[in-house]
């Protein structure tokens, strides 16, 4: 009989792209949204809306599911997000958790969401359930935030300063959780995977691949932190996530994100995506 695989954060970057990664597969994918207009197009064969932030609304979405991917969205409540999540796959008796964590996750990490985001990772090992854990580095598609301005000026802001990271495509994070959840749940239990792009990267070599596949100039300009700051409020980006980004930053400036592992390779016995791959597909965006 297929297993039952619930998708949370279903509509999101990550998810949207994992449901897409097991098109075709023996599973049956059911969507958790929040909102039941957001669910039109997702390649789901159920759709079930309930609230990580509200744990009463959860149990009709987990009923007789086997896999959970675990998606906790960005902010101070994630944490009980992922607790009212683990509560209900346990009460419903679901077999494995694959959650999805991030870079450098750690109860010391200079940045918050990575402290926070170790604590649920705590909780989902400690879960009873099998357990597997992905970190993926900096996703290429934040560059897709930068698209408007890329296409009016032909230049993007960071406040990185020369940062290099191993930043990776979220094709190959969904890639990588697809073949854990079509594996046997013994297999990957008790992994924590630190996920990256083949090669670490500047936002100067970002600028040129762009260039190259634009066929025009494109221009990465270093800004300050509050020069940063400023934009991301003006565009009604909240200040807790503000604050999360600029301690990315600093981090990032020191150096904290300049490595690759194997991990994608291994798991996929192919190399991840570059960033050519990247901007190649995504051409369009930036015009
Ligand atoms: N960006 C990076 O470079 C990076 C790198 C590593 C790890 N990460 C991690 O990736 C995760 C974000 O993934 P993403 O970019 O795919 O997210 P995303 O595109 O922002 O999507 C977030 C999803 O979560 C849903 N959601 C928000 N609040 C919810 C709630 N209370 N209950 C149920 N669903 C809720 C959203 O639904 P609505 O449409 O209803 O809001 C949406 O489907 C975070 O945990 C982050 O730390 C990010």
């Amino acid at each position: 009989m297929s297993r039952t695989v619930l998708i949370t954060g279903a509509n999101g970057t990550v998810s949207t792209a994992l449901a897409k990664a097991l098109e075709g597969s023996d599973v049956n994918l059911r969507a958790l949204v929040r909102d039941a207009s957001k669910a039109e197009g997702l390649h789901a064969t159920e759709v079930f809306v309930g609230d990580l932030d509200d744990a009463r609304s959860l149990p009709p979405a987990f009923e007789g599911v086997q896999d959970v991917w675990l998606l906790t969205p960005n902010g101070p409540r994630a944490p009980e997000n992922n607790m009212n999540a683990v509560w209900a796959a346990r009460q419903a008796g679901a077999e494995r958790i694959v959650r999805l964590s991030v870079v450098g996750a750690a109860h010391d990490a200079p940045n918050r969401s990575g402290r926070l985001h170790a604590l649920s990772d705590q909780e989902t090992k400690q879960s009873g359930m099998s357990w597997t854990i992905l970190r993926p580095h900096w996703f290429m598609q934040n560059l897709l935030n930068e698209a408007g301005d890329i296409a009016a000026t032909g230049t993007f802001s960071q406040n990185m300063a020369s940062a290099r990271l191993g930043m990776i495509d979220v094709r190959d994070i969904a890639e990588v959780a697809a073949r854990v959840l079509l594996d046997d749940p013994d297999r990957h239990h008790g992994e924590t995977y630190t996920l990256t792009g083949p090669r670490s990267l500047t936002f100067d070599d970002v600028a040129g691949q762009l260039s190259l596949a634009l066929g025009r100039s494109v221009t990465h300009l270093p800004v300050s932190d509050d020069a940063k700051r400023k934009t991301l409020l003006g565009y009604g980006v909240p200040s807790w996530i503000v604050d999360m980004l600029e301690e990315y930053a600093q981090a990032y400036a020191s150096g904290w994100g300049d490595f690759t592992t194997g991990t994608v390779t291994d798991l996929l016995n192919r190399p991840p995506r570059d960033i050519a791959d990247f901007v190649r597909d995504h051409t369009p965006a930036f015009n």
